[in-house]
């Protein structure tokens, strides 16, 4: 019998795992496949959803589906933390003749080798790769590593299309549901509207959503989507990302908290930021420091900037409301190459300040000589 293996937070099961699921069914005719949903969230930023209503959901899906089963062998081991070679060497002793397929996307491809006992992995089971980027040299990955360790056995499979949990879970709190149909199994988006998964930020969408003015509020949504939608460059947890984007302006329609040179800067248009951080803090409840000092920073940027805090940088300059000479090849730049992109963002915010002959921020021109 032929077994394909799916590991995964499954946080919440989208079409894109629907899809790779059918893929595996068909191209690699296996009789079975297991989804095996991660025990302990693999970000420990991240606040994973509830680990059994992950597993219900994974149900709702199994159930209409011939021969996909739910393999609970890593929450019965009880890790401290998840080592796949631990997991797939439980999961080989319950099916010790069986052919197994283990499905990895190519970013994970290119670091086995620094998974934890990458061997002993490669003996267990034929590991077949889901590209997620064109970028991504899979033949090539699999011929070095087929070599490398023995019995191993690596090989392409199909390619993956892209769908990220990250901007399924902000629709979700946003409850923008009409959005969701086709991306989320119907059974699922019921469980999770019954139960109020996703909802964690619920109080706080609502508050802003009240104090600012429509089109204030729209941009810090779409700036929280560019946040969460490229969290992953930056190692990001959704939450953070989540947070920054959306609160970053959630001072900009008050009167200033004071008297303008008690604020750090000579910039009336500034002082939001530091009041930004301080509302987010006492008001809306944010504790994270690293988000508060990305809200602090937004609009000036500074030396030695946190990634958080580049990102929102990034995402309040690009976010898709925004239209601008050159945005489009910023925009390209950034998802080549995060860190060089930030330094030609804050650049050009700069040439575009002297241009217009407006005096910028002491920390904007210490930023650009940082980065420079
Ligand atoms: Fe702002
Ligand atoms: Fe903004």
């Amino acid at each position: 019998m032929k077994i394909c293996l799916f590991g995964g937070a499954f946080d919440p099961l989208h079409k894109e795992h629907i899809r790779l699921i059918e893929r595996a069914k068909e191209v690699l005719k296996v009789d079975k496949v297991l989804l095996m949903p991660s025990y302990n969230p693999p970000h420990k930023n991240s606040l994973a959803t509830p680990y059994e209503h992950r597993v219900k959901m994974l149900e709702l899906y199994a159930q209409d589906s011939s021969g996909v089963f739910i393999d609970e062998t890593e929450k019965s081991l009880n890790l401290e933390k998840s080592y796949a070679y631990i997991v797939l060497e439980k999961i080989r002793e319950k099916y010790p003749k069986e052919e197994l397929y283990y499905v990895i996307g190519s970013d994970s491809l290119i670091k086995f080798e620094s998974w934890a006992k990458p061997e002993k992995v490669a003996k267990l089971v034929k590991i077949r790769v889901a590209r997620r980027a064109l970028s991504h040299d899979v033949e090539g990955y699999c011929a070095k590593l087929n070599a490398l360790y023995e019995g191993a056995d690596f090989q392409y499979a199909f390619d993956a299309e892209e769908e990220s949990s990250s901007e399924l879970k902000l629709d979700l709190e946003l409850k923008r549901y009409d959005r969701l149909e086709g991306r989320v199994y119907p059974k699922i988006l019921d469980y999770i509207k019954k139960n109020n998964l996703y909802s964690r930020h619920a109080s706080i969408i609502e508050r802003l959503k009240s104090e600012l003015s429509e089109r204030l509020f729209d941009h810090s949504v779409r700036t929280a989507e560019y946040c969460v939608k490229n969290a992953w460059m930056v190692g990001e947890s959704f939450d953070r990302a989540f947070l920054a984007g959306l609160l970053h302006d959630c001072a900009k329609e008050r009167a200033p908290l004071k008297a303008l040179q008690d604020y750090p800067t000579n910039s009336p248009s500034v002082a939001h930021q530091y009041d930004g951080a301080e509302v987010a803090f006492k008001e809306y409840g944010v504790t994270d420091k690293d988000v508060l000092d990305a809200i602090r920073y937004h609009t000036t940027a500074r030396p030695d900037f946190s990634p958080l805090g580049k990102l929102l940088y990034l995402a309040d300059k690009l976010e898709s409301g925004r239209s601008y000479d050159h945005i489009d090849a910023l925009r390209k730049e950034v998802t080549e190459d995060f860190n060089k992109g930030f330094v030609s963002v804050l650049n050009h915010g700069v040439s575009y300040l002297n241009a217009k002959g407006v005096e910028y921020d002491v920390l904007t021109l210490e930023a650009y000589k940082w980065y420079n």
